[in-house]
């Protein structure tokens, strides 16, 4: 397999078994299993509408994918902000295509696409330095909080990116996620 002729496109529902073969290969044998059932459970899960589901596909095999899924945001006073939102809930590249920037293309098409819909912000629980540089910035000092605590010495791993300006420091409160990802056990970093 090579990273030549890769192409970006939203994810059918033809797909979803070269999409869990993804993940299971990415995420290897002991977080695959989880993570597949996740990925399952989301793309059946009506709480996660609408979902951004994107794959990179070369010589017509799946080869990564990315999915957002929807979250709203509670505010102090029990009411939910207006503000449409999203969140990185799964990204994975297939283990021998890992490196080459296929993970980049996947979350830049897919965060070009929540924009061109009016969606303000995103969320994800994932590694800093590689989140970082699609703008991504901590979102506990700026007044969000994860749906579960995250321990002390990861908390710039919960990140937030603004993808229409004027968002961050308009609102701010508690994330509340899709009926699936609603577990502690997905809020360890
Ligand atoms: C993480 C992952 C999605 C990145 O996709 P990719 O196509 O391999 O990455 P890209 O080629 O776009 O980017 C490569 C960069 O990612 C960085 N990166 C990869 N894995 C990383 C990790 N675990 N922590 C921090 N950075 C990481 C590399 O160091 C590299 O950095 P550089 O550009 O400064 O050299 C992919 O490696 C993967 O599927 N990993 C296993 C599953 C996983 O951990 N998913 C993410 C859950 S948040």
């Amino acid at each position: 397999m090579t990273s030549d002729n890769v192409q970006i496109r939203s994810a059918r529902s033809s797909d979803r078994d070269q999409i869990l073969a993804v993940h299971r290969d990415a995420f290897g044998d002991d977080e695959g299993p989880l993570i597949v059932r996740l990925v399952e459970e989301m793309l059946n899960d009506p709480t996660a509408k609408p979902i951004y589901s994107c794959v990179a596909e070369s010589q017509e095999k799946i080869v990564g994918h990315v999915l957002f899924t929807s979250v709203t945001i509670e505010l102090a006073d029990g009411s939910t902000d207006g503000a449409t939102a999203q969140i990185l809930a799964t990204l994975a590249v297939a283990g021998e295509l890992q490196g080459k920037a296929i993970g980049t293309q996947l979350v830049n098409h897919a965060l070009q696409r929540l924009a061109a819909d009016g969606i303000k912000l995103a969320f994800v629980l994932g590694y800093p330095d590689y989140y970082s540089r699609f703008g991504f910035c901590p979102a506990g000092v700026r007044g969000f909080q994860a749906p579960y605590p995250i321990a002390e010495e990861n908390a710039e791993a919960w990140m937030v990116l603004e993808l229409h300006p004027g968002q961050l420091g308009s609102v701010a409160g508690r994330i509340k996620c899709c009926a699936a990802l609603d577990h502690p056990k997905y809020w360890v970093e």
